[in-house]
C-alpha cells in the first residue's frame, strides 16, 4: 500500500524486508528518504537509522510505529529520525511527510554549499589590478581595514562594491567574525525592517517564533548594507538611530539589543544627490561617509583592463577544464577601445562567453562580440575628421548598437586598405603597420572580403 502511494506521486521505491537487507539496498540504492518500522522481523528500525545515518548524516529517517509505542518513535527521533508516523498510517500524511524530508534535504545540502562557498570567498577575495588609481583605492581600504570605522563605498554598478567589502571584512580584526551582507533595494520596504532588526515571536501575524535580524547575525563581525541610497526613508531614521547607539529594539520587542557591528555601506547613487531630492537624509550620510571609498570606474584605469581579463581567462578556463588561452593583440586593442560601462562584471561575462566560444587556443576580436555593444565609442573617435572620416559613410540607421557595429567595419576596413597599400600589398608588412598578428589579419581580410 505504502508503495502504490508513493510511486502514484512519482517517487520510486526500493523495498527491504528486515535490517540486513535495508543495509545492503541503502548501499546499493542511495535512496533520498528512508522509511522504516520500528520493529523488523530481523534487527529493528534503530539499526536501520544507525546504519543511514553512518551513511550520511543529512540522510532524513521517518520511523513507523504501532499506535500506543508513542515511546519509541520518541527515542528514535531523539537518535536522529526526522518523524514519525503512527498506524495504521494515512498515505496522504505519508506523502506530506516524504516530500517535507526530500525538501528539507535539498535544503540542508545547498546550506553546506552556501557554507563552503562563503569560506571560500571569505578565504580569498583577489583584488586584481595594478593601475595607479586601483592601487590608490587598495591603499585607503587597507587603511580603513585597520580602524572600525564606518566605511562607505562608492562606484558605478559592477566595480566591485561587494568584492572590497568582503576584502575589507577579510583584512580587519573581525575576519574571524561574520560577514552579513543585506541588500536594501532587494527587499520589499515591508520586510527590510525585520530583516534588519529581527522580530519577536508574536510581533504580527504569521510572526510565530522569534527571528534575530542582520543586525545581530554580524555581531562581532561585518554588517554589508547594499545599495544604501535604496533604503526608504522610513528606515533610515531607524538605522541612524541603531548606528549611532549601537543598540536597537527587535520589531515587536521592548528589550535593547546590544551589537557589536562594524557597518559597511555601499551604493552606486549619488548619495548627495538623493540627500537634494529629499530621498537621503544628511545626517546618515555623515555617519556613514566617516571613510568614504571610490572605486573608479574601469574605463578611467585602463591599465586593468587587460590585466583583469587575463586573470578572468585563466579562471574560466581552470573551471572548464581548457588550457589557457591567449589573447590575440587584436582582441587586446579591442578589450582597451572598449568603454565598458558594465564595468568588471562586463568584462568578466565577455570573457566567460569568449572562454566557451573558442575552439582553438586563440581569443580574437570575434569571440568578445564588442563591436555590436553600445559601449564601443571608441577611444579614437574624437580624433577623427567629422567630414572625410568614415563616419560619413556609415549608415545612421538603427540603434546605437548597429550604428556602432557599422562604423567599427567601416574603420577596421578603411585602416586595413590604407596598410595594404603602404605596405606594397606585402601582408606580413601590413599586420606589423597593425601591430597585429599575421593570423588576424588574414582573418581580417575575409571577415571584410578584402582579399585579392
Ligand atoms: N578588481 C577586481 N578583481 C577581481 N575581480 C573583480 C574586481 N572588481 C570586480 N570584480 C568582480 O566583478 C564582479 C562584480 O563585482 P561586484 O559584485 O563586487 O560589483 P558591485 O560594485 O557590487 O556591482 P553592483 O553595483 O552591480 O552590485 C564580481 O564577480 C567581482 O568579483
Ligand atoms: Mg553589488
Amino acid at each position: 500500500m505504502l508503495r502504490h502511494a508513493l510511486e502514484a506521486q512519482g517517487h520510486s521505491v526500493v523495498e527491504a524486508r528486515d535490517q540486513k537487507e535495508a543495509e545492503a539496498a541503502l548501499h546499493a540504492s542511495r535512496p533520498g528518504v528512508v522509511l522504516s518500522d520500528l520493529r523488523l522481523p530481523e534487527g529493528d528500525g534503530f539499526g536501520v537509522l544507525r546504519a543511514s545515518k553512518d551513511l550520511d548524516p543529512e540522510l532524513p529517517v521517518i520511523v513507523m510505529t504501532a499506535f500506543g509505542s508513542v515511546q519509541d518513535a520518541v527515542t528514535a527521533m531523539k537518535e536522529g529520525a526526522l518523524d514519525f508516523l503512527a498506524k495504521p498510517i494515512d498515505p496522504d500524511h505519508l506523502l506530506l511527510m516524504v516530500q517535507r524530508a526530500l525538501a528539507q534535504r535539498r535544503l540542508a545540502t545547498e546550506n553546506i554549499l552556501l557554507k563552503e562557498e562563503l569560506a571560500q570567498r571569505r578565504g580569498a577575495p583577489q583584488i586584481v589590478g595594478d593601475d595607479p588609481k586601483l592601487r590608490q583605492v587598495s591603499l585607503a581600504l587597507h587603511r580603513a581595514a585597520g580602524t572600525d570605522t564606518t566605511v562607505l563605498l562608492e562606484g558605478e554598478s559592477g566595480t566591485g562594491k561587494e568584492l572590497f567589502a568582503r576584502t575589507l571584512h577579510a583584512l580587519s580584526a573581525r575576519a574571524d567574525g561574520p560577514f552579513v551582507a543585506i541588500n536594501c533595494a532587494a527587499i520589499p520596504e515591508t520586510l527590510l525592517e525585520t530583516e534588519l532588526f529581527g522580530h519577536e515571536k508574536g510581533a504580527f501575524t504569521g510572526a510565530s517564533v522569534r527571528k534575530p535580524g542582520k543586525f545581530e547575525m554580524a555581531h562581532r563581525g561585518t554588517l554589508f548594507l547594499d545599495e544604501i541610497g535604496d533604503l526608504p526613508l522610513s528606515l533610515q531614521a531607524k538605522i541612524l538611530r541603531a548606528l549611532e547607539e549601537k543598540r536597537f529594539e527587535r520589531v515587536g520587542g521592548t528589550l535593547p539589543i546590544q551589537v557589536d557591528v562594524r557597518v559597511v555601506a555601499a551604493t552606486n547613487r549619488n548619495l548627495k544627490a538623493a540627500i537634494a531630492a529629499r530621498q537621503f537624509r544628511e545626517d546618515l550620510f555623515f555617519r556613514l561617509s566617516v571613510f568614504p571609498i571610490t572605486i573608479v570606474p574601469l574605463r578611467e584605469r585602463p591599465g586593468d583592463i587587460v590585466t583583469l581579463a587575463r586573470y578572468f581567462i585563466e579562471r574560466f578556463c581552470r573551471d572548464l577544464n581548457k588550457k589557457t588561452l591567449t589573447l590575440s593583440p587584436a582582441a587586446e586593442d579591442e578589450l582597451r577601445a572598449y568603454l565598458w560601462p558594465g564595468n568588471v562584471r562586463e568584462l568578466q561575462n565577455c570573457i566567460e562567453r569568449a572562454v566557451i566560444l573558442v575552439d582553438g587556443d586563440t581569443i580574437h576580436p570575434r569571440h568578445l562580440n564588442l563591436s555590436f555593444r553600445d559601449g564601443l565609442v571608441s577611444r579614437t573617435q574624437e580624433k577623427v575628421d567629422e567630414d572625410n572620416g568614415p563616419w560619413s559613410k556609415v549608415d545612421l540607421s538603427g540603434s546605437l548598437a548597429d550604428v556602432s557595429r557599422r562604423a567599427v567595419v567601416e574603420v577596421e576596413r578603411r585602416k586595413i586598405e590604407l596598410a595594404l597599400k603602404e605596405a606594397a600589398g606585402n601582408r606580413g608588412r601590413a599586420a606589423e603597420l597593425l601591430q597585429v598578428s599575421y593570423k588576424t589579419f588574414v582573418a581580417k581580410l575575409k571577415e571584410y572580403r578584402l582579399e585579392a
